[in-house]
């Protein structure tokens, strides 16, 4: 049952435009560098490499992480794991979050970014940005893609009101329809090393994404395990709405699920076209979403409406 349901989904998304990404595929060998040369160098957090986000029975899958390296422990024990469902009634209304004090700079030399997809992620690593939260300045380090989302909102909860195992069931079918079809991560960090991600989701909408075409366009020249530099990426400072959002204290989704990330989700939900999402499910060849999280004794802030 459950090594049916990626292909399912990859099957029902992908297969009419599979031709389409692939058939806009064009080398720039002038432009590729192995992902040695550059995406290891700028951000790799990864210790080991032997993990999946394969939803079949694998050793390697979420449910395994803590198994495949001791240093991953936390991926299984942990309280304060990413993601999780943003649900209306565990928000707490937080007066102090204001504006989220953002800054990011579009001047060539920052926006110059290396676009990398490294076969779990497209990772678009630049510079030329700063959040400052709590009073620490957190500079932007990269932004990536998961499709589907990681994070729900108000996700359907079949858990308390279903018997056990027929919860399981709702959950295996509706694993892809209970989640936005794309979030995007832009991830921050302190100059002690912590990060400070900020979340916004996608809905199918008609129109092209104008942000999201910057990298979409250029995925069709990006096979696994390779990089491409010196592309021009503009990250807009001001969200639609930079008031209205959501944090809360989490880990990374991937190993080695590092807790003590602050998470903040824009409440405005952006929109993807198919044929870009389709763009993004064949270059990452599936899913790439951790399973949802327990919240145990956390609360979600929202930002005072
Ligand atoms: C996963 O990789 C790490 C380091 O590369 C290694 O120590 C560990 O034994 C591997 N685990 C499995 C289950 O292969
Ligand atoms: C952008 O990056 C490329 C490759 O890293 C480099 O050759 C080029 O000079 C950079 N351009 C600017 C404006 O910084
Ligand atoms: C935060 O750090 C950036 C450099 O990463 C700097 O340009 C900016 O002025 C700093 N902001 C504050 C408020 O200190």
């Amino acid at each position: 049952m459950m090594v049916s349901c990626r292909r399912a989904f990859v099957l029902y998304h992908c297969f009419f435009l599979w031709s389409l990404g692939w058939s806009s595929a064009q080398q720039d060998e002038t432009h590729l560098k192995s992902v040695t040369d550059l995406y290891n160098e700028a951000s790799s957090h990864l210790a080991s490499d032997n993990w999946s986000y394969s939803c079949s029975e694998s050793s390697e899958g979420p449910d395994h992480w803590a198994d495949l390296d001791p240093r991953w422990a936390v991926c299984k024990s942990g309280r304060m794991q990413s993601p999780i469902d943003v649900h209306k009634y565990e928000l707490e209304e937080d007066l102090e979050l204001g504006m989220l004090p953002l800054t990011y700079d579009n001047a060539p030399e920052y926006s110059n970014a290396t676009i990398t997809n490294d076969g779990r992620t497209i990772k678009v690593i630049r510079g030329g940005g700063s959040l400052i939260i709590k009073g620490v300045n957190y500079s932007l380090a990269y932004v990536d893609f998961h499709s589907p989302s990681e994070h729900t909102i108000n996700g359907v909860d079949g858990r308390s009101v279903l018997p056990a195992n027929l919860a399981v069931l709702v959950k295996l079918i509706f694993r892809f329809m209970l989640r936005f079809p794309l979030e995007m991560q832009v991830f921050h960090v302190s100059p002690e090393g912590a990060n400070a991600i900020i979340v916004a989701v996608f809905e199918y909408g008609e129109a092209e994404n104008p942000v999201l075409e910057q990298v979409t366009s250029q995925l069709g020249k990006l096979k696994k395990n390779q990089a491409l530099a010196g592309v021009p990426v503009n990250i807009y400072s001001k969200p639609t709405d930079t008031h209205h959002y959501y944090q809360y204290g989490g880990s990374l989704t991937t190993p080695p699920c590092t807790e003590g990330v602050i998470w903040t989700i824009v409440s405005t939900i952006y929109k993807v076209s198919p044929i870009q999402l389709a763009l993004f499910r064949v270059a990452l060849e599936g899913s790439n979403s951790r399973p949802v999280q327990a919240l145990n004794e956390r609360k979600v802030s929202v930002s005072a409406f």
